[in-house]
């Protein structure tokens, strides 16, 4: 795939983050989710691609936007086929409160390299490239430690584990507790907690516990790229998600997950822009004259190349994101 498809993602994620940071704090998800949508689905019209969402918004009935199995991009004869998974704003319920974490993201490959993963919850667990390879999401948790505590050469004391702040991650906090780590638990947002992990500076070793499989895919898809490492495993509910997952193709829902299970291969691209601000990229800036900074980060398998990509964008020269 074109090298330069990477930089036009983040075209795409920052339409998504100047979309909705303006409705920061006004205690509307659904229109800040709105907004984001509008924006990303808007820019992803300009990208060489013959697209298809396969992680969105919702199934075609229940989203009139980046919907699963929506054509994307302006395809010519020769454009490449790819998987699209978005989440144009992960962390809806932190922008309507004002919270930190949320970023707007998406991850591209190859048609056929990204689960197509239900709606539904995903154990997880993700490390940065030290780690990487040694660590396994069915291993007690103070095994996980122990082994984090060696890569990474300090003792358990010193390494801090995140997670979601959910009563459902209460047994897994006592224990981490009494193995002796730390704990850093956020409100929403564990796309950009996983990414963290890959970055020494952001004070976080490891993620654990339960979040959205759809975002889980996002996320592997960006640890592949960082040389990190993901696993996860679907955790149903009920019959009905059961269900749900062999209708998707997934017999053995006790399966793990492995990040080529989830993004195959490494032609994987992957971009996030911060909405509110987060441990890695700092949320969307607003200055005088209609003026706005975005921050964002671009980065692709095959090369591992990491971008930081600090953005000034004259509003007024973008009527859709003036008012
Ligand atoms: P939304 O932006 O869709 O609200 O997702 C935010 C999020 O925190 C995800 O990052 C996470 O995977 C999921 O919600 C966890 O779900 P729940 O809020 O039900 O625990």
């Amino acid at each position: 795939m074109d090298r330069d498809l990477a930089i036009n993602l983040v075209r795409v994620t920052e339409a998504a983050a100047l979309g909705c940071a303006k409705l920061m704090g006004r205690g509307d998800k659904i229109s800040a989710d709105q907004a984001a949508v509008n924006g990303m689905r808007s820019m992803f019209d300009t990208l060489d691609i013959d697209g298809t969402v396969v992680i969105g918004e919702g199934e075609k009935d229940e989203a009139p936007m980046l919907y699963i199995g929506e054509k994307i991009g302006k395809a010519n004869k020769v454009s490449k086929k790819v998987d699209i998974a978005v989440d144009p704003l992960d962390g809806t319920t932190a922008v309507a409160k004002g919270l930190p974490n949320a970023i707007s993201v998406v991850a591209m490959a190859p048609e056929g390299c990204l689960l197509h993963a239900p709606d539904m919850y995903m154990d997880k667990i993700a490390v940065g490239p030290k780690a990487a390879g040694k660590i396994d999401i069915e291993a007690p948790v103070e095994l996980n430690l122990k082994i984090l505590s060696e890569a990474l050469n300090k003792s358990i004391s010193d390494i801090t584990v995140t997670m979601l702040d959910r009563p459902r991650h209460e047994k897994l906090i006592q224990k981490i507790r009494q193995a002796g780590a730390r704990i850093k638990l956020f409100s929403d947002g564990d796309v950009a907690a996983a990414i963290a992990t890959c970055f020494e500076d952001s004070g976080v070793d490891m993620l654990m516990g339960i979040g959205g499989a759809p975002e889980g895919v996002i996320a592997a898809a960006a640890l592949k790229c960082m040389g990190g490492e993901f696993q996860g495993k679907l955790a149903p509910r009920n019959d009905e998600e059961r269900e749900r997952c062999k209708k998707m193709g997934i017999d053995d829902i006790n399966k793990v997950l492995t990040m080529e299970d989830l993004a195959k291969g490494d032609e994987i691209y992957f971009a996030a822009t911060g909405v509110s601000d987060g441990e890695l990229l700092k949320g969307v800036v607003y200055y005088e004259n209609n003026v706005a900074k975005t921050h964002s980060m671009v980065t692709r398998a095959k090369t591992g190349t990491i971008r930081f990509i600090e953005a000034i964008h004259k509003l007024d020269k973008k009527p859709e994101y003036a008012k």
